[in-house]
């Protein structure tokens, strides 16, 4: 029965999107190419970027919905975790509506939401369910026992599976974000040409700064060993050669090792708490060859493999409109005086 309007702005897209009864209207994402340039995202652009894009897209996902404010019986936004300029501008924005139409409030914490996007169409996991979340900031293995009730069982202690492929796109020369470019290139690459090792972290917890760094000293001695030696064995221009002539082979190897390491974890959560309902979240969660794997994997291990449609793996304020409407049937609703917090980690 309810229809809320849900405002994502965490990092660099800006969303809106209308749900009713939990069934998704509309979902608008603008996404910020100002970063492109830099490498990353720069905090303050991003902040200026949602200012502009805010007032747009929240119209664009109105009309898309054939809607009008009055239908709308409440206001979402993520709190957290996220840029701290960025969340305030949708953060304030649904605020704002709240307040002046009179609205109830509703606050979303962003990874939660990932994990809830498995539950937009069908088929949908049956609790309890696995769900790996891989985006730009987090890695994380959570145990879902309810769409409210959810606890992570394992994560990183460094870098997040996104950054991995972020970084080490970097290191190679490609602009952000690497994720999707390596993605691509893997797609024609021979993924066994080039072996990265595998950390040995124990328990269901990941780590994936090491690998940047020996993906580091691989292309710098020129593909002829990930050992630390010394950097730079060959010159800058053979160094660029080498990735040039073999970026398919080098994108392919490393999006192997990344997809192993994580359905290692993964495998392991399976077995320790004897579930397989298995389902995947996060930007990198589209990757095609973690699709691929995951879904091979399942087959041999007689899982349900659940992967959310491409729209709701990078961020999207669907998810938060789905996770609001649970969070809007169990009477869970905060005050203005609600903060954003800019806390990557949030319990
Ligand atoms: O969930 P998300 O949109 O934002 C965060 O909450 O971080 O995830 C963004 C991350 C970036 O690191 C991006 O490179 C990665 O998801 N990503 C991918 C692909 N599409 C997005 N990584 C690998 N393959 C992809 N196809
Ligand atoms: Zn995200």
């Amino acid at each position: 029965m309810p229809t809320i309007l849900a405002i994502e702005s965490s990092c660099d897209e800006t969303s809106a999107s209308i749900c009713t009864d939990g069934i998704i209207r509309s979902n608008v994402t603008a996404t910020q190419k100002v970063h492109e340039q830099y490498g990353g995202v720069v905090p303050e652009l991003a902040s200026r970027a949602h200012m502009q894009n805010i007032v747009p897209v929240v119209d664009a996902a109105i009309k898309d919905a054939n809607c009008t404010f009055d239908e709308i019986d409440a206001f979402a936004f993520t709190q957290s975790p996220g840029l701290i300029g960025a969340l305030l501008v949708g953060g304030q924005f649904a605020k704002s509506l709240a307040l002046a139409l009179n609205k109830p409030l509703i606050s979303v914490h962003h990874m939660q939401a990932h994990v809830i996007a498995n539950l937009i169409d069908n088929p949908k996991p049956a609790f309890p369910f696995l769900c790996l979340t891989v985006s730009g900031g987090h890695t994380q293995i959570v145990l879902c026992e309810s769409p409210l009730k959810m606890q992570v069982v394992g994560q990183t202690i460094d870098d997040a599976a996104g950054e991995a492929f972020d970084k080490t796109a970097k290191i190679m020369g490609l602009p952000y974000p690497g994720g999707p470019l390596i993605d691509k290139y893997a797609q024609e690459g021979n993924p066994n040409r080039y072996s990265f090792p595998e950390p040995q972290i124990a328990g269901l917890d990941f780590s994936f700064s090491g690998l940047k760094t020996s993906i580091m000293y691989f292309l710098n001695n020129g593909g002829q060993s990930n050992a630390f030696k010394e950097e730079y064995q060959v010159s800058v221009e053979e160094r660029e050669s080498f990735i040039k002539d073999n970026l398919h082979d080098i994108c392919a190897s490393v999006q192997h090792r990344i997809v192993s390491i994580l359905l290692n974890k993964l495998k392991k959560a399976s077995k320790q708490y004897g579930i397989k309902e298995i389902a995947i979240a996060g930007g990198v969660s589209a990757n095609s060859g973690l699709r691929k794997a995951i879904q091979d994997l399942g087959n041999d291990l007689n899982w349900n493999v659940y992967l959310p449609s491409f729209t709701y793996c990078t961020d999207n304020a669907a998810m938060i409109a789905i996770t609001a409407h649970y969070k809007y049937l169990s009477g869970d609703f905060v005050d203005l005086s609600v903060s954003s917090s800019a806390r990557a980690q949030w319990s």
